[in-house]
Formats: C-alpha cells, sequence, structure tokens
C-alpha cells in the first residue's frame, strides 16, 4: 500500500497500525509512504531487507521483528537514518548496532501505561476470582445451582501486591490495585523511583483521615525479597504477597526471574502476572509448579517462546492465557503508531527523535 507517491522521502512501515493520524503526519510531511500488506505475521529479515530496497530513509517497525546487525547495515545501506520500534519494549532491537551504523531508533512509551496496567489489572482479577474458568463451566451447561464451594476465590483487599519493576506500568498497575481494592504493596525497582511512595503514603494519610484501614506498603531492597516475603509470612498479624505483578525490561538481570526456585518461594496460593515479556518467567518450570499447586494462579500476557506456550500450559486450569494484548485499546494503539511515525520523521527532518531509549 503506497500513501503520496512522489513523497521525497521514503518510510517503509512493516505492518499496517491503527489510525490515520501516523498516516497522515507522514503524507504531509513529504514522504512516500508504503505499508507491507504481507500476510503472515511475523516477518524474516530477508523479508524486511527486500521492504528496504535501494532507498529508505526510514523504517517504522514491530516488536516481532529481529532488528539487528543485519538489518541495521542494510538500512543504513539504503541511506536510512532511522528506525521506530512501534512498542515500548525492545529487547528485539540491538541498539548497539543501530549506533555503529548510524540509525537512530525510537520507541514508543507512555501512551501505553494505563492500558497495560488496566489489562494487568483484568488478570489479576480475572485470576482471584476464577473467572475464565467459571465462563467456560456456564458454557458447557454444567451449571445446575447455587453450591457454597462453586469457584470459590480470594478476596483482593487487606492482601499483598508484589510489584517487581515500578517504572511507569508497574506504579501505575500499584496504584490501581492499591486505591482500587486496599491493597497493601510491596515493590521493588532497580531505579528505586519514589513515585509510589509518595503516592502511597498520601493515600494512607487520606484513609487515616476518613477513619479506615490504612494500607501498607514496603520498598523492598531486592527482586527475590519480594517473592520471598511470601514464603516466610504465614500469620494473619502480617500480610502475605499475595499477587505478584512482573513490569521489568528483559535483559540478562531479569531472564528467567521466575524460575523453579523462586517460585519455590512464592506462597502456594500467590497468583503471577505476566505483562512484561515471556522470557522473563521460566515457562516449563511454571507449568511444573501449576501441576504440582493447583491453587496457585497465573495471568499470563507473553511467553517464552510467542507466538507458542510449552507444553501442557494451556491445558492448566490455574493459567489464564491472553495473546499479547496489554497495550491492545484503540486509544493506546493508535497514539503508539502515531509516537512511531513521529520518531522516524523527527529524525529525518532533523528534529531530536521523540523517544529514544538511548536517552
Ligand atoms: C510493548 O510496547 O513493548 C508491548 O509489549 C506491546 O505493546
Amino acid at each position: 500500500e503506497v500513501w503520496n507517491p512522489n513523497g521525497k522521502y521514503r518510510v517503509v512501515s512493516t505492518k499496517s497500525m491503527p489510525g490515520t493520524r501516523w498516516i497522515n503526519l507522514l503524507i504531509e510531511q513529504d514522504c512516500r509512504l508504503e505499508i507491507c500488506t504481507e500476510k503472515k505475521t511475523i516477518l524474516s529479515v530477508e523479508d524486511i531487507i527486500a521492504l528496504i530496497g535501494d532507498k529508505c530513509d526510514g523504517v517504522i517497525g514491530q516488536l516481532t521483528e529481529d532488528w539487528g546487525e543485519t538489518l541495521f547495515a542494510a538500512l543504513s545501506k539504503a541511506g536510512g537514518k532511522a528506525f521506530s520500534n512501534m512498542a515500548v519494549g525492545y529487547n528485539n532491537v540491538d541498539v548497539n548496532a543501530a549506533n555503529k551504523y548510524g540509525v537512530a531508533v525510537g520507541n514508543t512509551p507512555g501512551v501505553l501505561t494505563e492500558t497495560t496496567a488496566e489489562l494487568a489489572a483484568s488478570l489479576s482479577l480475572a485470576a482471584a476470582r476464577r473467572i475464565v474458568e467459571a465462563d467456560g463451566f456456564m458454557r458447557a451447561g454444567l451449571y445446575d445451582g447455587w453450591l457454597p464451594h462453586l469457584f470459590v476465590g480470594n478476596l483482593l483487599k487487606g492482601q499483598t501486591v508484589g510489584v517487581i519493576g515500578a517504572g511507569r506500568i508497574g506504579s501505575a498497575y500499584a496504584r490501581m490495585m492499591v486505591e482500587g481494592f486496599k491493597m497493601n504493596l510491596i515493590y521493588f525497582d532497580l531505579y528505586q523511583s519514589t513515585r509510589l511512595e509518595k503516592f502511597v503514603t498520601a493515600y494512607g494519610q487520606f484513609l487515616k483521615a476518613n477513619g479506615e484501614q490504612p494500607v501498607t506498603w514496603k520498598r523492598a531492597s531486592s527482586m527475590s525479597e519480594v517473592l520471598q516475603e511470601a514464603d516466610v509470612v504465614n500469620s494473619f498479624t502480617y500480610s502475605i504477597v499475595f499477587i505478584i505483578s512482573l513490569h521489568p525490561v528483559l535483559d540478562k538481570t531479569t531472564y528467567h526471574l521466575i524460575n523453579k526456585e523462586s517460585l519455590a518461594t512464592m506462597k502456594k496460593e500467590a497468583i503471577l502476572i505476566n505483562c512484561s515479556r515471556g522470557p522473563v518467567v521460566d515457562e516449563v518450570a511454571l507449568v511444573e509448579h501449576l501441576k504440582q499447586n493447583p491453587m496457585f494462579r497465573v495471568g499470563l500476557d507473553v511467553f517464552e517462546d510467542e507466538p507458542y506456550m510449552k507444553p501442557g500450559l494451556g491445558e492448566m486450569k490455574n493459567a489464564i492465557v491472553v495473546p499479547h494484548i496489554a497495550s491492545a485499546s484503540k486509544w493506546t494503539r493508535e497514539g503508539m503508531a502515531t509516537l512511531a511515525a513521529l520518531n522516524v520523521l523527527g529524525k529525518i527532518k532533523g528534529y531530536p527523535v521523540w523517544h529514544d531509549p538511548n536517552r
């Protein structure tokens, strides 16, 4: 699909993206925009080299693509100056290779914060109240009357939510769970951001002033502390770590952060949510853990070998699985497309790249 065929700058988008604002931005600024209409979901390096061709000023790409040395060399050879991922995560992008070939890299943070946090909250609720299981039960025609034991789940109020990675998304999620469900909070963030601290303190004061039980919070000194608290705490006088929600970036330090050993330190009835990147969780160990601990539940938006699930995961009743849709609201996806276009356009036109993960 070609827009503005006579435009001076050739910009390629490897996928069609929601909305029209991003298209208008590019064509109004003298770009010839080519949108790949290839039906297959994941494009190979060879497919993308063919799209880049002999002359290409910039590319908007997707998190399913492998943006390494080969692609940046090809883009640079075609005169390309800019690449933007339509994602906040950029573990599919070799930023060093881009720097080496003089290609600026952009990503799309901010616009997906609340949407992603809302999905993490949805998975938390769905897991706690066994909503997906109960839906399946109903549809299978198995409901034959109210019973005291039918799909009994967990109350969130007064329990503790653990957040690993309290950046933009993790903080938004924590706020939703604390404010929305009056959960206590324990969190760990590598950069030791204080934004959550300020919020929970102020919220606690507000509850107190209104004669309500204040929420408690704790900033953990390590990632494993968040997980381990659950193991050592099992009295009613202290909150347990009830939900662990993962929001870190994927890198060497977070690869298989959740593994056989760390799962073993978690509460047997804990809920694990992952809306970050699949490889943060050792999925084989997780399947085994789910089998051994039927009261342990997970809500997963991401998988180790997307689009595939490890054998057995799809059969587990205590797992809720959705296909990487955390940022999938109309407003957010249109915003991501717009930011990606601005990133590429900015570099081509000599303005600063809107969002540069290097900065
Ligand atoms: C991202 O942006 O990194 C998400 O995984 C997709 O929105």
